[in-house]
């Protein structure tokens, strides 16, 4: 499963980034409404999201004013059982992101609009149903790249998994995944990583669909085409969308067009509702960037050359793999040249 502890206080990352996420997400959230942020009410056999929701925005907001006092400012209500506040403290009534001097009413506002807004994560709220298995019932999921909320709000974890065709689900994943979601601990939580590639257009291209977000961090428009055509089941358009024209492919012009996209996935129980929080960062850099560092273009073209079909497929490397691997295996080359690397060096995996 690729996991590993996390410590407690690397739960949420905040960097120079965020103003770029807000504007970027807020606009999502202002363009695509419930498509992105959404809570699920109950039924039989499983709770709805809204509990765990409000515990969740007041859980972030605790924890991100004390880690970053520089970037947030909360005021409190005086102290009463039951509140939300850490350590006796009155519960949280708004917090301020001070850099943006933007203000959230926590018990005016929906609650995971705030949450999602107040950092850089994706989020997704999976609660027990009375058959032992995980429901998605609660999300804000506004940069996911290469899957909808829409087509996975509700489902228990295994189908999101299987609709999405994810490699190996069945044989490899699904059970270990399971036990440790029934396993999974308060005091435990736990971190993944994982990494895709994605292809951009030209800074100038007039066919660029998001103008704020050159880096298609919402959604990889590029590569598997336009949001509103998307079939999970091809990872690409629906054929007659293809047919009609209303989305176009282009192979990266060059490696200035490919992005290495990475996320990096928490999982944590939360105390009180008992939902376990899957937050996701997405973070993304150009691949001529990464190419600098001594290593790395050979084993990231050793990495992508290791991939078996069924990884291949699920990460579209037929529509990149031409030009990403000449230009790292240039660039390796190179780094062997001036003495950066050498040839027979594999001693570190990529990336993680
Ligand atoms: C330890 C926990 C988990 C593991 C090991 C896991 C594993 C995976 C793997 C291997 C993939 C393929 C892409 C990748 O490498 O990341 C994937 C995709 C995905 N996972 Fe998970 N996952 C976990 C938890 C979750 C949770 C809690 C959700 C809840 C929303 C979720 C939603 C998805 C979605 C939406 C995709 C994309 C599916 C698609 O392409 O349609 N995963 N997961």
């Amino acid at each position: 499963m690729g996991i590993r502890s996390m410590r407690w206080d690397d739960w949420i990352e905040i960097d120079h980034e965020l103003p770029k996420y807000h504007l970027i997400r807020s606009e999502r959230i202002r363009t695509r409404g419930d498509k992105v942020v959404k809570t699920l009410p109950p039924r039989p056999g499983v709770a709805g999201g809204s509990s765990a929701a409000v515990e969740l925005v007041y859980e972030l907001s605790e924890f991100l004013v004390r880690k970053y006092p520089q970037i947030y400012k909360v005021t409190r209500r005086k102290a009463q059982t039951e509140d939300f506040g850490w350590y006796g403290d009155g519960q949280i009534e708004s917090i301020t992101i001070l850099p943006l001097q933007v203000t959230y009413e926590l018990d005016k506002e929906d609650p995971l609009r705030v949450a999602t807004l107040l950092t850089q994560e994706d989020l997704a709220l999976m609660i027990e149903g009375s058959d032992g298995k995980y429901y998605f019932q609660a999300g804000a999921i506004t940069v996911p790249g290469f899957w909808r909320m829409e087509d996975k709000i509700g489902l228990p974890l295994e189908e999101i998994h299987l609709t999405g065709d994810v490699p190996q689900y069945r044989e490899k994943l699904q059970n270990s995944l399971e036990r440790f979601f029934f396993k999974l601990s308060v005091n435990k939580p736990v971190l993944r990583n994982n990494y895709s590639f994605q292809i951009v257009r030209d800074a100038n291209d007039p066919q660029r669909t998001i103008s704020n977000d050159p880096d298609e961090l919402a959604w990889s428009d590029t590569t598997i085409g336009h949001e509103d055509y998307y079939d999970q089941k091809g990872r690409g358009p629906f054929s007659d969308a293809q047919q009609t024209g209303k989305v176009e492919f282009r192979p990266p012009g060059s490696a200035e067009n490919i992005r290495l996209r990475t996320e990096r996935q928490g999982l944590r129980r939360l105390p009180r509702s008992g939902a376990i929080v899957f937050t996701i960062r997405t973070y993304i850099f150009p691949i001529t960037d990464l190419a600098k560092e001594p290593g790395v273009p050979g084993r990231m073209a050793s990495a992508i050359r290791s991939w078996p079909a069924d990884v291949s497929r699920y990460k579209a490397k037929r529509l990149y793999d031409d030009v990403i691997l000449s230009y790292l295996d240039e660039s390796h080359r190179k780094q062997i040249e001036a003495g950066v690397v050498r040839a027979d060096d594999h001693s570190s995996n990529y990336p993680y």
